[in-house]
């Protein structure tokens, strides 16, 4: 026994001596078990030298232990570089601000891919993503690294197209492209020689000519593909039909936002392997699939944003392991069935958006136990959906999300609602409930809630005035009944009171309960007092809307705080005094409001410190002096509507003006000004271009789609200038866009330029009460403002329309008079055309950004986003409109 134990403790003293010389030996000698290869050490030294390296983040790579540098991995067995993992560790979608970007930015590689990478023979594993290659293209070499598994190179700003060579990756399991620059061409062929592969992602990869149907067949031959991304490829087709299917192992389909404008292939609902499905954002036609029953693994079906239309069938009721059924944004009409309550297990239900009708009874949500997020609304205008639910029914699901909206709901705020007490979010939007709203619900409300919404509803009553939210919230309770004084409510971070019938003074205390406010409009409602001085202390405040109510006195004198502040709108009240010269600090602001006021003054030349301004409204006060010509310096160059209108101004219009090459809306009317039309219009051009840095024709469209709905967008009115005299420039052609141009009770004189002919977007002109002369030029757009009171008390004027003959001329082809429909011009349409846009824009910031990076083109329009936050808005119209539109679609439903 002692024996034994003894031989025992020498073999453990041996071991321990063993041990220790080893770790001694580690100590001295670095790393003994992973030695580096040295021609492997100076292929990765070669490979550092074409990077570029801001960060320093291959710092690591110097000494003889390439094993370990950062980033390197090698085989434990034979110290050959196996791994190779550079890519940023700062996401791109982590970026949150400026100083983010820059982190970000700063962190990336870029540079060239040294072919001396072939060296490293075992390498299986390359992640160079989220860096920024600037457009090169993806290196034929590459396709050489004959045992890689795993290839990723998303997010990456690689350009070109994806070399064929990849396709001798026989080994590939994993491959990545998703977010580069490049456009394929249609020759897929190289894709189909992966036989390994399982993970394919080429989303955000432009397709030349939107080759779905070639790149389906190719990759209908990989039988171990598990998961295909191929959102957001700029795909037109898909084949409607395969002689065979060989994706029978695939868990994941995403052919999101594209061109898919076909009815739903039916091959896609006999993979039933799938798990996710998702089609949302295209063009699908057509009735919903009715042949869902093959899909017994299915859990996430999204089909939103698209045009399916009728029935939805009751089979849907047999995708029992469905978890997420999305189908927003649709033509789905008729009834929801009733099926739709056996989907036991589902946690969200997204609905919005359909032409429903019918009833929603607690047959459809009885067994949705797992239940977090519902989401329905209908656009239906004859019959619309209504809810059928008793108030003490007790639903079976605790709702962490609900949006209700367009649809009835009931008539009374609903009872049952107080089950739901992990409600996060709730909106409950023109749901037709009117009456007090319920002691409870605050209690409850201010719990969870971070997310609250009764827009557009008939409710009444007071709100408590002091409410405690335990988490930060945004209020919504616009266009009500509400009544009394404005609450004061603690964590709310945004108070949205507007139409209501709230009354007395804006609490003076606002910024100390709420001191992270964010947005207040307190708009159309019958508020009076002053504006509490505090509120410009409001630090984080970027929004603020008292427009429509009857409050008075002074501005408030101090606005260093609000740094942030983008939008003021003050207009329709009674406010006198000067524009406080602290304005100036708003360096964010991009919209100025004032009008309809007593405001009076001159415009603070501090406002020229406003650079991100982009909208100035000061019509209807009283204000005076020249028009300020500091307005084209700085970023005010960007400024894009000025409304003076109906104001004191006096002296002549500054040649300045011109150089706002952004302006779309210049409204000078009613005030003293005199003096002639500068003789700059030629470079007012700038405003009738595509300035934008677009590319595809489908923005452009869309851009023009844009300007149509906010009409104002190219006006450009002078009229009633007083004294305004000489002649109408000759360059007035140069308007190209001109849709509104009202010259009217003038002393101008000569020829109306025959140039005026090729404004082929005017629609609205007045030329009446000058002393124009000569005939009327004929032609183009000027043939259709065939209204003779266009042109009537310009005595010398002649030719049609009007029926005075020019010396020469044998007809006369007088025409009847015809009431002028001038047009109420009026900024605010415009500005609220904005203003609408705002709640989708965080979202689609974001969404834009995580293409932005990659396409090279937008990158410039990315640094002037960051550059000039007021921009965001442009931005939005010009660099995805597409996808932003789609996903304000989808928020609205
Ligand atoms: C190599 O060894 C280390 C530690 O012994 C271990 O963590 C690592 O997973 C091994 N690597 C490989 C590729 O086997
Ligand atoms: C590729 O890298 C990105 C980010 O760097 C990551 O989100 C993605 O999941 C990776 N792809 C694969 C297939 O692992
Ligand atoms: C790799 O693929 C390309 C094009 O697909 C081909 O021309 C080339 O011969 C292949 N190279 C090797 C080493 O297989
Ligand atoms: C695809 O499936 C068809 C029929 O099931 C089969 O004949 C063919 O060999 C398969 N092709 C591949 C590449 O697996
Ligand atoms: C649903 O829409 C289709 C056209 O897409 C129409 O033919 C049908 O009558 C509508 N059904 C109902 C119930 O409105
Ligand atoms: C509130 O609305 C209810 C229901 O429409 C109505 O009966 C009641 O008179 C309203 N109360 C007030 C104070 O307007
Ligand atoms: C306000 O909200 C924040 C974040 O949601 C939370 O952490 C904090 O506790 C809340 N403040 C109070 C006083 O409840
Ligand atoms: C405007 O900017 C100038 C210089 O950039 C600065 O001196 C001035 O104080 C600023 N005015 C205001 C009101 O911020
Ligand atoms: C128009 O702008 C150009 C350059 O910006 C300038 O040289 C020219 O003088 C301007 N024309 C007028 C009439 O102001």
């Amino acid at each position: 026994m002692v024996g034994k134990t003894n031989c025992s403790s020498i073999q453990l003293l041996f071991f321990t001596l063993v041990y220790l010389g080893f770790l001694f030996l580690r100590s001295i000698n670095g790393d003994p078990i992973v030695h580096c290869i040295e021609n492997e050490r100076i292929a990765l030294v070669k490979f550092k030298e074409g990077l570029t390296d801001p960060s320093g983040r291959l710092s690591s790579w110097v000494g003889d232990h390439c094993c370990r540098w950062r980033g390197v991995t090698c085989s434990n067995r034979t110290g050959r570089v196996i791994k190779l993992n550079l890519q940023n560790p700062f996401e791109f979608r982590e970026i949150r601000s400026l100083s983010d970007y820059k982190s970000f930015e700063n962190s990336y590689l870029g540079g060239e891919l040294s072919s001396s990478l072939l060296s490293l023979k075992h390498l299986n594993y390359l992640d160079l993503s989220q860096n920024y290659f600037s457009g090169i293209s993806i290196p034929i070499f590459i396709g050489s690294l004959a045992r890689l598994k795993y290839l990723n190179f998303s997010s990456s700003a690689f350009g070109g197209t994806v070399p064929p060579h990849l396709g001798n990756l026989s080994r590939l399991c994993y491959l990545d492209l998703h977010g580069n620059s490049g456009s394929e061409n249609n020759d897929f062929q190289w894709l189909s020689r992966l036989s390994s592969l399982r993970y394919l992602d080429m989303g955000d990869v432009t397709f030349n000519g939107g080759g779905g149907v070639g790149l389906i067949q190719a990759i209908n031959v990989l039988p171990s593909l598990l998961e295909l991304h191929l959102s957001t490829c700029g795909l037109y087709d898909l084949p409607l039909t395969l002689p065979f299917l060989n994706l029978t192992s695939l868990t994941v389909l995403d052919v999101s936002s594209n061109y898919l404008n076909s009815s739903i292939p039916l091959w896609l609902f006999n993979i039933s392997s799938l798990v996710s499905l998702d089609l949302s954002d295209n063009y699908f036609r057509g009735p919903f699939p009715n042949v869902l029953s093959h899909m017994s693994s299915l859990q996430v079906l999204k089909l939103s944003g698209n045009q399916i239309s009728g029935q939805l069938p009751a089979s849907i009721g047999r995708l029992s392991t469905l978890k997420l059924l999305d189908l927003s944004g649709n033509q789905l009409n008729g009834t929801i069935p009733n099926s739709i309550g056996r989907l036991s297990e589902l946690k969200f239900l997204i609905l919005g958006g359909n032409p429903w009708s019918g009833v929603i009874s607690d047959v459809h949500l009885m067994h949705l136990r797992k239940l977090r997020q519902l989401k329905i609304s209908s656009i239906s205008q004859e019959n619309p959906l209504a809810f059928d639910l008793r108030d003490d029914w007790v639903p079976s699901f605790r709702l962490e999300k609900m949006y209700i909206r367009d649809v009835q709901l009931g008539l009374t705020f609903p009872a049952w609602l107080r089950t739901q007490t992990q409600l996060s979010t709730l909106v409950l939007a023109n749901v037709g409930i009117s009456g007090n709203i319920p002691e409870w619900f605050w209690k409850f409300s201010s719990r969870k809630m971070e997310y609250l919404s009764l827009y557009e509803n008939q409710l009444n009553g007071t709100v408590p005035n002091l409410l405690h939210f335990h988490h930060e919230c945004f209020v919504d309770l616009g266009s009500n009944q509400f009544e009394g004084r404005i609450p004061v409510w603690s964590n709310v971070t945004d108070l949205y009171l507007s139409n209501n019938s709230f009354s007395g003074p804006i609490p003076s205390n606002i910024s100390r309960m709420t001191s992270r406010l964010k947005g207040l409009d307190l708009s159309s409602n019958f508020l009076n007092g002053s504006i509490p001085p505090s509120i410009g202390k409001l630090q984080d405040l970027n929004w603020l809307v008292l427009s429509n109510n009857q409050l008075s006195g002074k501005l408030p004198q101090d606005w260093r705080s609000p740094e942030l502040l983008y939008v003021l709108d003050l207009s329709n009240n009674n406010f006198s005094g000067k524009i406080p010269t602290s304005m100036g600090s708003l360096t964010s602001l991009g919209y100025l409001v004032l009008s309809n006021n007593s405001l009076y003054g001159e415009i603070p030349s501090s406002l020229r410190n406003c650079t991100s301004l982009r909208s100035l409204d000061l019509g209807n006060n009283r204000f005076s002096g020249n028009i300020p010509t500091w307005i084209r310096e700085n970023g005010a160059l960007r400024i894009r509507i000025l409304r003076l209108r109906s104001n004191l101004f006096s002296g002549k219009i500054p040649k300045q003006l011109c150089y706002l090459s952004f302006l779309h809306y210049l409204d000078l009317a009613h005030n003293n000004l005199s003096g002639s039309i500068p003789q700059c219009f030629e470079n007012f051009t700038v405003m009738s271009s595509d300035f934008s840095p677009t590319e595809s024709g489908d923005d452009y469209n869309e851009k023009t789609k844009v300007v149509a709905k906010g009409r104002e967008l190219e006006y450009s009115l002078f009229s009633n200038l007083y004294l305004l005299t000489g002649q109408i420039p000759e360059e007035i052609g140069n308007l190209r866009k001109l849709e509104t141009l009202d010259l009217s009770k003038n002393k101008l004189s000569g020829p109306i330029p025959s140039s005026m002919s090729s404004l082929t977007f005017l629609s609205n002109l007045n030329l009446s009460y000058n002393e124009l002369s000569g005939k009327i030029p004929s032609g183009n757009q000027l043939q259709t403002l065939d209204d003779k009171s266009i042109y009537m008390q310009n005595p010398l004027l002649c030719g049609p329309p009007l029926s005075a003959k020019c010396p020469g001329d044998e007809t006369n082809q007088g025409q009847g008079l015809v009431e002028s429909e001038e047009e109420d011009i009026d900024g605010f349409e415009m500005f609220w055309f904005y203003v609408g846009m705002a709640p989708g824009f965080v979202v689609g910031f974001w969404i834009i950004c995580g293409t932005l990076l990659l396409k090279k083109s937008w990158r410039y329009a990315y640094f002037q986003l960051l550059e000039d936050w007021a921009d965001k808005f442009y931005l939005l119209f010009t660099v995805n409109i597409a996808r932003l539109r789609r996903k304000l679609r989808l928020e609205r439903n």
